[in-house]
């Protein structure tokens, strides 16, 4: 159908199927009358009758081929008009094949298989029958307590954009309408979410509008740049009005200045959260606001459908707000190829045939591998050798949560689990199990057993972690120290004398006091997906050399939250030689730096830099600086190094951050070879948003930090004339 088309199905349509087709519900709405055609269940308690779930324009949750088939089989035939229904889900980190977590795949700083990840979700979805997923979620987030950390790639809006639009690329490929492989994608949370205070799930979020521009937008806005389809408002007040009802936000940065003319919907009930917020009296002025927000789609409450006809009849609404979101919609639908083939990909057969196929599982697999980092390493304890005999302790030894929240489709006993995959890694030796502790009990046999287990070995692993419940939605802490039983299992067994290597499992930066300074050796595994113990089994046996980066800096304790790369120096910073010095920005009880820095990760081998060289010490607007490092593997396994491009403007109308990544290289280098990174830089990556939010360039003097991570870097200066 063409625009004109569309535009005149809009006009054929009443003003309650327009409603209700901007109403989104879960599946079981469609089963909510019972044989005597009373309304039953969530349409009673929702208040929603028959004829708006009839005609509602979409649905979130349901999965699986044959039964999208039969509800959209059964819902065209009531449909007057012939408008297919959308179906949507959380497809974050895969559908089925589970990958890594988005925070685990971030440390990967690897875009090519982040977008080959979202490709394989949406194929596996596609087939399944669904057409949306509400992902990527690129909230950018400073705080390890907030739960959804785990859904993010870090703290760097840098980094983020990269991977914003990578995962859209892969979730949506060229065409819909000639793929019907993929799916529309849907960035998430508008604006800010991941700034929620004290990173207290759906807590307030308040900011200067320049800190929003600089940081915490460019992510959304990347992902628009890559063209994704439809964007979701967040459940957070962004300065004191709530983001689905606020105006400013949707219709002036996203839709006005921005050009986003795809589909907004709302979270989960977040227009009528607006009464709760203390923003809208009742659900009507929640509708009202949010309608003239430019909300295309409510999500799971019925403020729209309950009062937008009445808003329009006595004219406080204008109609064309609703003629445009239901446009806006029918496009979406358009685009999918629906109004054509209603099904889409929605092929049970194929379903059996693709869904977690041998095939998508590896790049999962690899993707894991890439997404371990190493974050200590004495004396070489890893690699462990073939004939290694190990005692594999702690709770997720043999533990299949290790797919972490937000896993859709997947099955955790379908993870392979690290004990099964060590043992057929390591023939030579032999793999002694323990459970040590619980994840959060710890009771005196397992302590007994365990060391009784680690006595006949030459090395202990233990594998240590969050469950999947203690991240993710509605998961915040405010202790982000392992569970105490698992911290008293380390500290047990130290007492063994062995030497331990600790592989966590977990959904967020830890508070790792406890376990790292009691290991020789420690894997930060993440919730590693489908292959988790295959991938994790694989590096702590070297077969893959571990590469992986960290994207948001490990703190020192709570107390230092929020602790992020690239803070600002303050009028009286810290001098690290006289840390004795009472009136400077500093804690009297805590360094200020964090325990392990943005971009910081271990390699088996060692790599070592030459000088860094660059091609002038001034810019200019029209000439770009070239910037190169060489670096040599100076240890006997190749490796992967991720040679890292820092920026300080110096002096900035507005203050500027000690250091922003400006770029990465990776370099994959044999023993004894060396390999150049070059970087080049211009003026438009030294922009930042001034005192009036224009977006230039300061001339004067700027360091240029080149390193392994962000704290480790060699520094030169040029001046942008
Ligand atoms: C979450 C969203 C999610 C939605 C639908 C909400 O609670 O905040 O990220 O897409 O539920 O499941």
């Amino acid at each position: 159908m063409n625009n004109e088309q569309l535009l005149d199905l809009v006009k054929q349509m009443t003003l309650e199927e327009k409603t209700a087709q901007l109403l989104q519900l879960t599946a079981n709405f469609y089963e909510g009358t019972n044989v005597e055609g009373q309304i039953t269940g969530p349409m009673e308690e929702m208040g929603i009758t028959e004829q708006s779930v009839d005609a509602s324009g979409s649905i979130l949750g349901l999965s699986g081929a044959q039964a999208i088939i039969d509800v959209q089989q059964a819902y065209m035939k009531k449909s007057r008009l012939g408008i297919p229904l959308l179906f949507m889900a959380d497809v974050v980190h895969g559908f089925k094949t589970i990958f890594p977590i988005p925070l685990a795949i971030g440390c990967s700083w690897d875009t090519e298989l982040a977008e080959k990840s979202a490709e394989i979700a949406a194929r596996e979805s596609a087939v399944s029958g669904l057409h949306v997923t509400f992902a990527p979620m690129v909230d950018l987030v400073r705080d390890p307590r907030w739960g959804r950390v785990m859904e993010t790639t870090g703290e760097d809006p840098y980094l983020n954009s990269l991977f914003a639009a990578a995962f859209v690329r892969g979730y949506q490929g060229d065409s819909l309408k000639d793929e019907p492989d993929r799916l529309a994608a849907c960035v998430k949370h508008f604006a800010a979410y991941g700034a929620a205070e004290g990173g207290r799930d759906y807590n307030t979020v308040d900011m200067s509008e320049r800190n929003l521009r600089e940081y915490y937008l460019p992510a959304y806005k990347a992902a628009l740049d890559a063209g994704v389809e439809m964007v979701m408002t967040s459940f957070n007040t962004v300065d004191g009005i709530p983001a689905s009802g606020n105006e400013k936000l949707m219709r002036g940065i996203l839709r006005e200045e921005w050009g986003f003319d795809g589909v907004l919907i709302s979270d989960w009930a977040s227009i009528r959260e607006m009464i709760a917020h203390g923003s809208a009296e009742d659900d009507r002025e929640a509708a009202y606001r949010a309608i003239r927000a430019g909300v295309d789609m409510e999500m799971m409450t019925p403020c729209y459908v309950h009062h937008l006809p009445e808003l329009i009849e006595n004219g406080e609404v204008d109609e064309k707000l609703i003629d445009e979101a239901v446009l806006r919609i029918l496009q979406l639908k358009e685009k999918l190829g629906l109004f054509d083939n209603p099904l889409r990909a929605a092929d049970p057969e194929r379903e059996r045939e693709i869904v977690f196929s041998k095939e998508h599982r590896q790049v999962s697999y690899e993707l894991a591998t890439k997404s371990a980092v190493l974050l200590k390493n004495d004396d070489s304890v890893l690699p462990l050798q073939p004939d290694a005999n190990v005692a594999l302790i702690g709770p997720f030894a043999q533990s299949p949560d290790i797919l972490g929240w937000w896993s859709c489709e997947g099955v955790k006993e379908d993870a392979v689990k690290l004990g099964t995959a060590l043992q057929e890694r390591l023939t030579g030796g032999k793999v002694q199990f323990a459970q040590g502790s619980n994840v959060h009990t710890i009771t005196a046999e397992q302590i007994a057993e365990a060391l009784e287990v680690a006595s006949k070995a030459d090395l202990i692993v233990l594998a240590l972690g969050e469950d999947s419940e203690m991240s993710g939605e509605g998961g915040s802490r405010t202790d982000i120290r392992l569970p105490a039983a698992q911290l008293e299992l380390v500290k047990q067994l130290k007492a063994a004398g062995k030497p331990i290597a600790s592989v966590i499992f977990n959904g967020r930066p830890l508070d790792l006091h406890g376990v790292i300074d009691e290991s020789d050796a420690v894997l930060e595994a993440w919730f590693p997906g489908s292959e988790g113990g295959a991938a994790i089994a694989d590096v702590l046996t070297g077969v893959v050399n571990p590469s992986a980066r960290l994207t948001m800096s490990f703190p020192q304790s709570v107390g230092q939250i929020p602790v992020y790369y690239n803070h600002f120096n303050t009028g009286r910073p810290l001098n690290p030689e006289k840390t004795e010095e009472r009136y400077v920005s500093k804690y009297i009880d805590s360094p200020n730096e964090p325990l392990l820095p943005f971009g910081y990760g271990l390699s088996y081998t060692s790599f070592s830099y030459g000088d860094l060289e660059v091609s002038s010490n001034e810019m200019t607007a029209e000439e770009s600086l070239s910037i190169q490092v060489r670096v040599t593997n100076t240890g006997e396994r190749a490796g992967v190094e991720t040679v890292q491009l820092y920026v300080r403007d110096v002096t900035g109308e507005v203050v500027r951050p000690m250091r922003e990544l400006k770029g990465y290289v990776k370099l994959a280098l044999a023993p004894g070879e060396s390999g150049t990174a070059t970087f080049t830089l211009n003026e438009e990556q030294l922009r930042y948003h001034h005192s009036d939010l224009s977006h230039r360039s300061d001339r004067g003097e700027f360091h240029l930090l080149v390193g392994a991570n962000s704290r480790d870097t060699q520094k030169k200066s040029f001046r942008l004339v």
